[in-house]
């Protein structure tokens, strides 16, 4: 028995990476995914690629008219919302004197006003219907706690954290259960530039740093975004149902909490 037939996802930043990953598993277990993400042109090939049960949504999760208008097409096509799982973030890393606001501003717009509104919408459908839902937040163990060139980005993602725990508490007696999965290292476009970062700022040669950090964890290697996809997958199902307002390590053993 698949685990979410009959089950309608939307995941944000679903183009590549991890996003892109969960579609696929979702799909998988037959359930019928909504593909947002802000790169309109990737989006569609994603979604051609995975067939029938694949909508590409173009969304930019910084602009509400967007995700008004991203929600309501993607419930539109599918008829209803069962799951959302807030994905889309940017990374950014500097020496906090070279911190620009413009750059704060940029990465928080995406990776936490951005979690919070598109939250806000999937539980107004979800409310309105009154069927519950499986919210997920991609939070990162760089929420836990903070790294010296990574100020913003790690601040980002305690905030995810913290909003999954208020919105969790919220949202329950709505049957809306709010949880986050915390990833370590993640191999994948997004990693090659956190590496690029790292070349430029602790002066290591390209692929050093990855190198680096997947021998740092504990399992010996980087993750991949088919390792999260399990805790994806079981947050979403009602085998998660009392679950609430927690936070997943799926990192290989580099944060215990
Ligand atoms: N890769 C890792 O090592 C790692 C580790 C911990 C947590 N995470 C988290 O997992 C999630 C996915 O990571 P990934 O590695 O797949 O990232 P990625 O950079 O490969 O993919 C992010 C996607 O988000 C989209 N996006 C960016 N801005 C957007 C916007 N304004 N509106 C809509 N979409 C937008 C991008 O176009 C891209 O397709 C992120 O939340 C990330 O912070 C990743």
């Amino acid at each position: 028995m698949k685990r979410l037939a009959g089950k309608t996802a939307l995941i944000t930043g679903a183009a590549r990476g991890i996003g892109l990953e969960f579609a696929r598993a979702y799909i998988a277990e037959g359930a019928t995914v909504a593909l947002a993400d802000i790169n309109a042109a990737a989006v569609a090939s994603a979604a051609e690629s995975l067939g029938p049960q694949a909508h590409a949504i173009p969304m930019d999760v910084t602009r509400q008219e967007s995700i008004d208008a991203g929600f309501a097409e993607a419930i539109g096509r599918m008829g209803k919302l069962d799951i959302l799982i807030n994905n889309a973030a940017l990374f950014s890393a500097a020496p906090i004197v070279e911190i620009t606001r413009a750059d704060y501003e940029r990465i928080f717009s995406v990776n936490v006003a951005g979690t919070l509104f598109c939250l806000q919408a999937a539980a107004r459908h979800m409310i309105a219907r009154g069927q519950g839902g499986k919210i997920i937040n991609m939070a990162s163990q760089a929420g836990r706690r903070g790294e010296s060139l990574v100020a913003v980005y790690c601040a980002s993602k305690a905030a995810v954290i913290s909003l999954t725990q208020s919105a969790g508490l919220n949202l329950i007696a709505h049957g809306i259960n709010v949880n986050a999965i915390a990833p370590g290292v993640v191999d994948g476009e997004h990693w090659d530039g956190v590496d690029a970062f790292f070349a430029k700022y602790e002066g290591k040669a390209p692929g050093q740093k990855k190198k680096e950090v997947g021998a740092a964890v504990p399992y010996g290697r980087m993750g991949t975004a088919a390792d999260l996809t399990g805790m994806a997958i079981f947050l979403a199902s009602s085998e998660a149902d009392y679950i609430v307002a927690q936070t997943y390590n799926v990192d290989g053993g580099q944060w215990m909490s």
